[in-house]
């Protein structure tokens, strides 16, 4: 059988339920990555989730009382359809992020669990660095496959879709090289037979 559209399968699950397996199953994770966004800012911030699914992260934010917009954007339909149903008034977005480019960019870009879909994740990086990050915003991603995952590394073949297998130097320095600063990378939610997911965090200088 031919290799699926990540997106195709993300509307199924947004279907069946299972988006909300995923939410309980990343949201230690998240909180890990809005701590580190939040925890040392004392200014307010507008904030969008790069593959939101069903948008929990983006009510998450918009709940915080430092966010004056929280955006999601998603490429599988029925995921956007369900976070709009949820939250009639929130800000959802059907669109593949390589086409998406906001009127107004951000001070904040999270991403969990989507960028290893893209065959050239470098292309998605700097696409989102030269159109949806202000000078000095910050982006966080994670991602739970990752060559030090072994237990991830046959997520593609279970899934029959496209994914990318890199290590964590690979992130850290694809991150550097699109021109990201003060890059860091750490591992949250670690259990006895999982290393964490991986957790990659940068600033956009004013010159990039
Ligand atoms: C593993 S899910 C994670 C969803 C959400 N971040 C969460 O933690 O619940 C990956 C998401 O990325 C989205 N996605 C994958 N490729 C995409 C693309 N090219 N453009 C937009 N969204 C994409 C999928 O539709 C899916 O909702």
């Amino acid at each position: 059988m031919s290799e699926r559209k990540a997106t195709d399968i993300f509307s199924e699950w947004a279907l069946n339920g299972k988006d909300f397996g995923m939410q309980d199953h990343h949201s230690n994770a998240v909180d890990a990555m809005l701590e580190t966004l939040t925890s040392s800012r004392s200014s307010s911030f507008s904030f969008v989730d790069a593959g939101c699914g069903n948008g929990w992260v983006v009510r998450k934010m918009s709940s915080n009382p430092q966010c004056t917009i929280s955006f999601g954007i998603d490429g599988a339909e029925e995921m956007i359809r369900k976070a709009k149903m949820i939250d009639p008034k929130g800000n959802y977005i059907h669109s593949d992020l390589l086409t998406w480019v906001p009127h107004e960019a951000f001070d904040i870009v999270h991403s969990m669990e989507v960028f290893y879909y893209f065959k050239d994740p470098e292309e998605l990086i700097k696409h989102i660095m030269d159109n949806w990050l202000k000078p000095y915003g910050q982006m966080i991603m994670g991602v739970d496959h990752y060559h030090e995952n072994i237990k991830s590394h046959s997520w593609p073949t279970d899934l029959n879709t496209y994914m990318k297998l890199l290590s964590i130097d690979d992130w850290v320095e694809l991150f550097k090289d699109c021109g990201l600063e003060e890059v860091k990378a750490f591992q949250a939610n670690a259990k006895y037979d999982f290393p964490g997911t991986l957790i990659v965090h940068g600033i956009k200088g004013r010159g990039s």
